[in-house]
């Protein structure tokens, strides 16, 4: 039987893609996703993949994965951002000699392989320009949101106006030159190598002024402003704002821990809009006390919620440790806890009315494609930036902004899962939802970028 997928496969065209996703979850979701949206439109695909959080190939059988070695010894002792230094600085040789590899057997084989097109790289990967020795274009895949990548790449500038180091990390006075951030909006960019930061972002624009175009998980409708103030220094480069990217295909098969169905059967049993459900991501951390407020704030809030404690998520805890013993029981069995879920298909389940998030960009996006207004609680770099939009600009959610605690979550979620309040925020992101739904149609905005990044491609 032909699935919904196939029925929309475009005939092959002859060209492959090669893709290098960055090796966490919240990358290698829109990374593949992209795949898949490339190879319904006749392209081939190849993933070059670390070994580390390597994806399952068995999702993917149509797809021709390349494994690299990525110098990492003990990546679960390590914090993402070093785990990032590490990549980019021991990851370059054996990137090199792979795509080497793959362009010399298409070259030698021209009769039955397809010609390689392109290179389509994660922004923060630093010394994907190797390609131009192998004269292959590259396009740069942007996994944050317009307005989340601007806060980021404005660093060195908001340094040298005195903004960066941030004094006052609760600050409310505004970034003149960046509206409507504040100063307590700036993307926070917490490592053990502050001064990482800086190459870490130069390298970062210098690789886009160089490419070949850039891909953006958005749609214009929702970040038509921010489109539009891309700076100029990267003017002539051609953008293709062609998502949400995860709308194109049904479910989501790039989940590096393995989502729990039971999250499905215990929403089946709650009652339409009444669940909140709370991720924090696949990166983010909280220390014990603030997983504690939660914990009290979700069961004083008296509404149903469904909650990812995803290992690792508390610092120096397994998992529920550091519960009390008979919590979900105090909680009158309103509660369910989850190691990891079906996030999308939890998302769009009828039960649930509120999304209490870290405000990681797939996140944002997914709950703003199913109409769910959220609760921000933003912990670190672009999720800051999201946070401030989702409540200020798109106004569909509520900003956390104090420190974490139970009586502030307990209010938050009343106040959107309960009061006229949270109502208007669904009704204004049912809104953006139709957008959605309009952007990625037949002459949609979103249907037309991918229609022109196709072009662009095939013509490299
Ligand atoms: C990271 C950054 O934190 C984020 O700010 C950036 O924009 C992308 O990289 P992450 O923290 O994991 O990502 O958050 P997010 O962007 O929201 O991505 C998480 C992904 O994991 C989503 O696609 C979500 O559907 C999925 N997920 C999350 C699950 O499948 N199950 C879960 O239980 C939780």
């Amino acid at each position: 039987m032909e699935t919904k997928q196939e029925s929309r496969i475009s005939p092959r065209n002859g060209r492959r893609v090669i893709l290098f996703p960055l090796p966490f979850q919240g990358h290698i979701n829109p990374m593949l996703q992209l795949g898949s949206i490339l190879y319904s439109k006749g392209f081939s695909i190849t993933i070059i993949h670390t070994k580390f959080n390597s994806p399952n190939s068995c999702n993917y059988p149509h797809f021709d994965f390349h494994s690299i070695s990525d110098g990492l010894t003990d990546p679960s002792a390590e914090d993402s951002t070093t785990i990032l230094i590490t990549l980019n600085a021991k990851c370059m040789v054996p990137f090199r000699n792979c795509l080497a590899k793959l362009v010399s057997n298409t070259n030698n084989n021209n009769a039955q392989e397809d010609s390689v097109a392109c290179l389509i790289t994660d922004f923060l990967w630093q010394f994907t320009h190797v390609a131009d020795e192998f004269k292959l274009p590259t396009i740069i895949l942007q996994t944050h949101s317009v307005s989340g990548y601007l806060g980021i790449a404005a660093y060195p500038f908001l340094r040298d106006k005195g903004y960066v180091p941030i004094q006052d990390p609760q600050s409310e006075s505004p970034v003149i030159e960046y509206p409507p951030l504040r100063v307590k909006d700036i993307p926070k960019l917490e490592t053990r190598y502050p001064e990482y930061n800086y190459p870490l972002v130069s390298a970062m624009v210098n690789n886009i002024k160089a490419s070949s175009g850039m891909i953006w998980n958005t749609f214009e409708e929702l970040e038509q402003a921010a489109l539009s103030t891309l700076p100029e220094e990267y003017s002539g480069i051609p953008v293709f704002p062609i998502g949400p990217f995860h709308k194109y295909f049904p479910a989501s098969s790039s989940s590096l821990l393995s989502q729990d169905q039971s999250s499905i059967s215990w929403l089946d049993k709650q009652a339409p809009k009444s669940v909140i459900y709370v991720s924090f991501g696949s990166v983010a951390a909280i220390n014990e006390t603030e997983f504690l407020e939660i914990a009290w704030g979700l069961a004083n809030s008296r509404v149903p919620f469904l909650w990812v404690v995803r290992p690792g998520l508390v610092d120096g805890v397994e998992w529920l440790e550091a519960l009390p013993r008979g919590y979900l029981e105090m909680a009158d069995g309103r509660g369910y806890i989850v190691q990891w879920a079906p996030q999308q298909q939890v998302l769009a389940h009828p039960a649930v009315g509120g999304f209490l998030t870290h405000s990681g960009w797939n996140s944002t996006l997914e709950s703003i494609c199913e109409g769910v207004p959220m609760i921000c609680q933003p912990c670190l770099a672009d999720q800051m930036v999201n946070a401030r939009y989702v409540s200020h600009v798109w106004r569909v959610g509520l900003h956390l902004e104090g420190k974490l605690e139970k009586k502030e979550i307990e209010t938050a979620i009343r106040r959107l899962m309960v009061e006229a309040e949270g109502q208007e925020m669904r009704e204004r992101i049912t809104c953006l939802k139709k957008n959605v739904d309009a952007c990625l149609r037949q002459g949609g905005s979103s249907h037309q970028a991918l229609g022109r990044l196709v072009d662009h491609i095939l013509s490299f």
